[in-house]
């Protein structure tokens, strides 16, 4: 049934979902990989979907930690918001607004960012500016996770970072890559 709904929201929001079938397990593994379930206590996810990454984060991260899950979809919040788990703080908003929403919270750094925000067909400002955001409320050290399913964008996540790991995920639907990027202590 969520299969169903994501496919639908995709089909009238391509232009903000990107695809039409959600990650696969072995996709979600990969991405959720480098979570220290010890030391992240602050997480936040990018374009959650239906939930199907968010399930993952939550069953890594420790029982002190919180996840931030931005989407914007409302319809796709609904099957989101059915996932009980008091450390999942769902927003249903843009994540260029992360900043200030997650100030709210009295929260300035985060320790690990998870993201699927479809940047290929997102308005090249608008990735600009959640990517610029992203690194700067990201800790020294931490990881900015991102799947695409191209792999010649890593140039991008280089520029900003000044790294990039990339895995390849055959099992998935296209398969797709996975980019890891540390930000560098300063
Ligand atoms: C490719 S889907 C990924 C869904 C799910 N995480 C998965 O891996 O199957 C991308 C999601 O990003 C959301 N999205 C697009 N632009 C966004 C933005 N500016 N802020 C937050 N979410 C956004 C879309 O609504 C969509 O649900």
């Amino acid at each position: 049934m969520e299969r169903v709904r994501f496919l639908w929201q995709s089909i009238k929001n391509f232009k903000e979902m990107g695809t039409v079938i959600r990650s696969s397990p072995a996709m979600c593994r990969n991405m959720v990989q480098y979570i220290d379930s010890r030391n992240d206590l602050i997480i936040v996810e990018l374009g959650a979907g239906d939930g199907v990454i968010t399930k993952y984060i939550l069953d890594k991260m420790s029982k002190d930690a919180k996840l931030f899950v931005f989407e914007i979809n409302p319809e796709l919040c609904e099957v989101i918001a059915s996932i009980k788990d008091d450390r999942l703080i769902l927003i249903n908003d843009g994540a260029q607004y992360m900043e200030s929403i997650l100030l709210k919270y009295e929260i300035e750094t985060v320790d690990t960012i998870i993201s699927a925000i479809p940047f290929l067909v997102l308005p090249e400002n608008l990735t600009k500016e959640i990517l610029n955001i992203s690194k700067k409320i990201l800790k020294s050290g931490g990881n900015f996770i991102q799947m695409h399913y191209v792999k010649n964008i890593s140039k991008m996540y280089k520029a900003i970072y000044g790294n990039v790991e990339i895995n390849y995920v055959a099992l998935n639907i296209p398969p797709g890559y996975v980019f890891r990027c540390v930000k560098k202590e300063v």
